[in-house]
């Protein structure tokens, strides 16, 4: 959590810092802070957003500043208020930072630092960290604060991402990295640094990511220096052309990012079949599947390790590989898997499942399963992303950039790429047939269009959603593949629009959830037509019966569930396997307008982060 960004160059930097910020803001929103340089240096921070801070900065003519850093702060160490925010400033008043991630010996170095004299003005670690580095350099005048910032991360435990400048060498940034994302930007003798890509892409599109345990330092004088800085050696920079765009990271005229996101699907599930699916004759091409056959055909056992929404996913994933493939499957909660000794055996896949490609759970489960021999398959949104490069091989989801907190399109491309997978490894492995095959292809190609249909009728969604705005709380049931995505529209609902809301497997609401229900509890069935119609009709009757008020999910030209339904929404007729991917975007629209109808902060929902870097 936490963005971070930063500039050394030739050109006025704070609308950069400003407008980088704001791209950043889907990982955190507390606090934020800049420092910029000219030949004083300028402070500012502030507890809330971006657009506080930009307003506290109107009046100040900064126009000379060509150094800068600024950061937006998801808290761990400390309440949001300014004290705690970054950039912190070391007792000499000389060295900046800011810092994505936690220092966990901060505690034992803050002591010693006490000891020497140093005082705190806040409760971060991370003012720990630049006074670790204003001691390095206090008891080694000669060290430039490259080397200095070097030594002091050889003493800290933890993971961080930070940008740091000193006084004494106003021609430098330094920038390191280890745990937490970080990407530098170049263009000419301009660096720009951001925690992702977004915030210099309209600047450039030639980007370094840092690896873990990499220092650079940005000069003017000398440009680009990477190191190791456990080692000292020098790396190779191996810059990469990027393909993101600018308009992938902006509104493009929707009220809110999820809006956007909702409505791109369309475009994103093509995105992801591209080059993967074809027709006459119909067929499913994964390489990195061909590549390690041999893996998956003698597998016993795959483990999704996932966090919040990509763990639905998962449970989904679950479901298909059992049904298609007939390989037994686990889901693992990434951050219950790292801690609990695990047994993974010789020809168990693991398959990490995330869409940022940082979440620290995930991360730290595949780290484990690797050094317990598994073989990592990762699905992933975001590319060159630490997941991404840790893993063994994989596949992208290819969604494209996701801003709003609440996933949408990434759930949806992580569920499509997981059935072709699993339809794929079924066919080979002679688990389906060639027409089931063929019938699942077809499916997933008229997947786009369905979901155009269903995004064609918002007006409906909108106005249901008016209706139930203003109830506290709601249940969401479904029975198998609808099961998974009754969670998702539960959580997405609790995410964005603060209702209390639950997902349940439907028969399992006669074990809890029924002593809840009355005429003030709407309950969201997912009841498309095939798999257990019959049973979810008894369920839906079941609730009725005790006054409960629902809404349902139902096919085109379903009769039963509409008659008794309060309320409807209609999918289109589909695949069962498919049903789940387009019984989601409803209730996608569902939250988003009941939240819309609250007036919440859609995009960066209260207390959440988008890319939980933290465990
Ligand atoms: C956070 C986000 C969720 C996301 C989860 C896992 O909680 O707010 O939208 O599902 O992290 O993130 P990942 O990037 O690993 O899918």
């Amino acid at each position: 959590m936490c963005g971070i960004v930063g500039y050394i160059g030739e050109q006025s930097t704070k609308d950069f810092i400003i407008d980088g910020l704001k791209k950043l803001e889907y990982r955190g929103y507390d606090s934020a802070g800049v420092f910029l340089f000219d030949s004083k240096g300028y402070l500012k921070k502030c507890k809330g957003k971006v657009a506080d801070l930009e307003k506290k900065m109107d009046d100040d003519n900064l126009s000379s500043c060509t150094i800068g850093m600024g950061h937006t702060r998801w808290a761990t160490h400390g309440i949001p208020n300014t004290k705690n925010s970054h950039p912190h400033v070391s007792n000499n008043g000389k060295i900046f930072i800011v810092h994505n991630g936690i220092i966990e010996n901060y505690a034992s170095i803050k002591q010693i630092l006490i000891e020497k004299g140093y005082t705190f003005q806040s409760e971060t670690d991370t003012e720990v960290l630049v006074n670790l580095i204003e001691e390095v350099k206090k008891s080694n005048p000669e060290l430039k604060i490259g080397k200095a910032t070097q030594i002091a991360l050889n003493q800290v435990v933890g993971a961080f991402a930070i940008v740091v400048f000193d006084k004494d060498s106003p021609n430098e940034l330094v920038v390191a990295k280890l745990g937490s994302p970080l990407a530098i930007g170049l263009k000419g003798k301009d660096f720009f640094v951001g925690s992702d890509p977004s915030p210099f892409i309209k600047e450039t599109n030639r980007c370094l990511y840092l690896n873990d345990y990499e220092l650079a330092i940005l000069s003017r004088k000398k440009g680009l220096t990477l190191r190791d800085f456990r080692t000292n050696r020098v790396k190779d920079q191996k810059i990469e052309k990027l393909k993101l765009q600018i308009e992938q990271v902006e509104k493009g005229g929707f009220k809110h990012f999820m809006l956007k996101e909702i409505f791109e699907q369309p475009k994103c599930i093509n995105d992801s079949l591209r080059g993967r699916i074809f027709s006459n004759p119909a067929k499913i091409k994964i390489s990195s599947v061909e590549e390690y056959w041999e893996k998956f055909k003698k597998s016993n056992r795959l483990i999704f390790i996932s966090c919040g929404t990509s763990w639905h996913a998962s449970l989904l994933g679950e479901y298909y590989f059992e049904e298609l493939a007939r390989i037994p499957v686990e889901v693992e909660y990434a951050s219950e898997f790292r801690y609990r000794n695990p047994i993974i055996y010789k020809d168990d896949i693991v398959i990490p499942v995330s869409q940022s490609g940082e979440t620290a759970d995930t991360i730290a489960a595949l780290k484990l399963a690797k050094e317990m021999s598994a073989f990592i398959y990762g699905i992933c949104n975001v590319v060159g992303s630490s997941i991404a490069r840790e893993t063994h091989t994989g596949i992208y989801t290819h969604a494209g950039p996701e801003i709003g907190v609440a996933s949408t399109k990434a759930f949806t491309c992580q569920a499509v790429t997981m059935l072709i997978i699993a339809t794929e490894i079924g066919y080979k492995l002679k688990k389906i047939t060639k027409s089931k095959y063929s019938e699942i292809i077809d499916g997933v190609q008229n997947l786009s269009d369905n979901v155009k249909k269903i995004l064609k009728k918002s007006n409906k969604v909108e106005e249901i959603a008016k209706k139930y705005s203003k109830s506290k709380n709601f249940l969401y049931l479904g029975r198998g593949y609808n099961f998974p995505v009754a969670l998702e529209g539960a959580l997405k609902l609790k995410e964005i629009s603060y209702i209390h809301a639950e997902g349940y497997p439907a028969a399992e609401m006669k074990h809890g959830p029924i002593a809840l229900i009355d005429k003030n509890m709407p309950v969201v069935v997912v009841a498309t037509k095939k798999g257990n119609y019959k049973k979810i009709v008894s369920n839906v009757m079941e609730i009725k019966a005790r006054g409960g008020k629902v809404i349902s999910i139902v096919t085109e030209g379903d009769k039963e569930i509409k008659k008794i339904s309060d309320d409807f929404i209609e999918i289109p007729e589909c695949h069962e396997l498919i049903s789940p991917i387009l019984a989601n975007i409803p209730l996608q629209l569902l939250s988003y307008y009941i939240a819309d109808f609250k007036g919440c902060s859609i995009d960066q929902p209260r207390n959440l982060a988008k890319s939980v870097t933290v465990e």
